[in-house]
Formats: structure tokens, sequence, C-alpha cells
């Protein structure tokens, strides 16, 4: 079955630009991004890492450790390095698994064999301090990703792991929130004691805590 929000990130060990990598161990206490790359020296891909590797300092002030994979060697991957640096002017600053074994590709179901039998689909991992997924994201070959919106997720999943709040459609950090469902009228005074703003009985705003 695939993986689902919730389930343990898999562990694994492997070959990356950045050396060997122990999954868990190098995840650390933080949090993590595990994102795949259909193939080196392909257009799209070249742009998510140079664009990934510009937002490092994001990723870093959210305490977001980033991993990539591709299914080529690590030959290829230094090579393509070089041409990501030339196009975007960034070359990759984090680890990228040399996975030509597909290891850890199937151990994540990056291969949809209905879409591609032998290249990955563009998967994002968001995963906790505590090793669980929180957030998978799938996008075809042909659809770069949008690093501002994992940034904005990621917000996020801070922000709600933290209090008991959910944020609503198009959130963005330091906008208002909603006061989880769950929590009655009278706990939530306890939580928010300048009350908030009742647009339905389950629908309770709040500006964002601190
Ligand atoms: C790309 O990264 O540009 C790409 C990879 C596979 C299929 C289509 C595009």
């Amino acid at each position: 079955m695939a993986l689902q929000l919730g389930d343990e990130a898999p562990n694994f060990t492997a070959e990356t630009t950045e050396g060997t990598v122990h999954f868990h161990e190098w995840l650390g206490t933080g949090w993590g991004v595990l994102f795949s790359h259909p193939k080196d020296f392909t257009p799209v891909c070249t742009t998510e890492l140079g664009r990934v590797a510009a937002l490092k300092p994001e990723f870093g002030k959210r305490n977001v450790k980033v991993i990539g994979l591709s299914v080529d060697p690590l030959g290829s991957h230094k090579e393509w390095s070089k041409d990501i640096l030339d196009v975007t002017g960034q070359a990759p600053n984090f680890p990228l698994i040399a996975d030509g074994d597909k290891k850890v590709a199937n151990l994540y179901g990056m291969i949809h064999p209905n879409a591609n039998d032998t290249m990955t689909v563009r998967s994002v991992f968001v995963i906790g301090p505590d090793k669980k997924i929180k957030l998978t994201l799938t996008y075809p070959a042909s659809t770069g990703r949008n690093f501002d919106e994992l940034l904005r997720v990621i917000d996020s999943l801070q922000l709600t792991a933290t209090h008991k709040v959910a944020t609503p459609s198009d959130w963005k950090q330091g906008g208002d929130v909603i006061i989880v469902p769950s929590l009655g009228d009278d706990d939530a005074k306890k939580l928010f004691p300048n009350g908030w703003k009742t647009v339905k009985p389950y629908l309770r705003v709040v500006p964002q805590p601190k």
C-alpha cells in the first residue's frame, strides 16, 4: 500500500552527492523534505534543483533539511550539478541520492508504472521531527513544482503541530487562522483569552498565535 500521512518515513541508507546518508540519522531531530526527480539532465528538474538551492536559507529558517533523489548514478549527478549552476546560478547545496537501483524510489512508491515505468514521478514527502510523514505531493514529470507553496505548507504544518488551530484556504504566514473544531468554547477561552470572531459556530477565527 502507498505510504500515507502519519506513516513512519521508511529508513534507508543511500549514496548521495554529499556522501553516504543513513536517512533517519541524517534527519536528526528536525524536519525533512525528500523529493524525487524523473531523470538527470532534464529541463524541468534542472530548474527545480536550482530553485530549491536558492531557497536553502528559507528551509533552514524552518529547521528543514532537504534531500533530492534521481535514479541516475553519482557521476551523472555531479556532472549535472555543473549544468544546474550554469542555468540557474545555483548548484545543488543539499544531497542528491544516486538511486540507480531504484531502491529508495520503490520504498517510497515514487515510480508510477502507468505514468512511466522507469522514471520517478515528482514526489514530495515532508517528514516531521517524529519521522512521520506529514505531507505528500505527487506531480507528473511534465509539471515543475512550486516551492513557495511547499514552504507555505511547511509553515502551516509547523504552526498546526504546536497550536490548536488549522489554516484556511490560501493562508500565508501571519494570516488569521481557525480554532480546531475539536476544541470546545470553554477550552478555547483558555487558549485564546482575547477571544475570536465567530463566523459560524464551527468557524471561529483568531489571529495567528505567536
Ligand atoms: C524534465 O525534467 O524536464 C522532464 C523529465 C521527464 C519528462 C518530462 C520532463
